[in-house]
């Protein structure tokens, strides 16, 4: 830790020192998320200050939410949010955009199966009578952080096994020669309930962005219609605009 520094002059309460002495530390990263902070006796001895001082520095960071401490167990870092940068003229799947961020993927599958599609899927994709669509809902991660929550409806023509889709809906898709190439999206704004909340980790309440996709294969054909939930603390949806021809 960064702290030899805390005893050598500058203004200010000794806590405050120590308070961004553990700050830098979390956020460069040499403190990581669910990294246990030493005790306070040894932070203290280790710092030379008085425990008062450990314990106000600590305070001040659970409040501002880097720290959190767990009864009986110790007191663990948190990584602050980071707030993710999402294009919205590419038409790029979620494995593509957290891969090029260097994080890495994984899904907690809400619904995965064949299904008979609801009047509303059934005119989105497009279905002849009968039809059957793959249905794949997923609580989406990026290094463990729940970023949205996806529920894709596609033909089961493109996906005739939804359990053999073990993570990227995108590649699967490819593999039929199926990748969209052009996509329509809605969003709108909302506020996250129960049970979404609890599985993206938010407030009840806590401010979301609806996003539905429609994508097309190149002869017009809908390939997937998907509805998800994003985090509204964590995504910017950025755009290019030109002017108008
Ligand atoms: C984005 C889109 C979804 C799309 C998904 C595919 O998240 N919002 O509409 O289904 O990407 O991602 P992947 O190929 O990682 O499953």
């Amino acid at each position: 830790l960064p702290l030899e520094t805390l005893q050598s002059g500058g203004a200010g309460p000794l806590y405050l020192k120590l308070r961004q002495s553990l700050e830098e530390a979390i956020l460069s990263g040499k403190l990581k998320q669910g990294d246990a902070l030493p005790p306070e006796r040894d932070l203290a001895d280790y710092a030379n200050v008085s425990r008062v001082t450990v314990r106000k520095a600590v305070d001040d960071l659970v409040r501002d939410g880097l720290l959190v401490r767990r009864h009986g167990s110790g007191t663990f870092v948190v990584r602050p949010v980071s707030r993710v940068e999402q294009s919205l003229s590419r038409l790029t799947s979620f494995t593509e955009d957290m891969v090029r961020r260097g994080l890495n993927t994984r899904a907690e599958w809400l619904e995965r199966g064949l299904f008979q599609p609801s009047p509303d899927e059934m005119m989105t994709l497009g279905l002849a009578a009968g039809a059957l669509v793959a249905r794949l809902g997923r609580l989406r991660i990026a290094d463990d952080m729940p970023l949205a929550i996806e529920r894709a409806c596609v033909s089961a023509e493109f996906v005739p096994d939804p359990l053999a889709v073990t993570s990227s809906l995108y590649s699967a898709l490819e593999k039929k020669n199926a990748r969209p190439v052009r996509a329509v999206q809605r969003i709108s704004a909302c506020n996250i309930k129960e049970p979404d909340a609890a599985m993206l980790g938010v407030s009840v309440g806590a401010a979301g962005l609806s996003i539905e996709r429609v994508s097309y294969l190149s002869s017009g054909r809908v390939v997937e219609f998907t509805r998800s939930l994003y985090r509204g603390d964590t995504y910017d949806f950025v755009a290019e605009l030109t002017i108008p021809e």
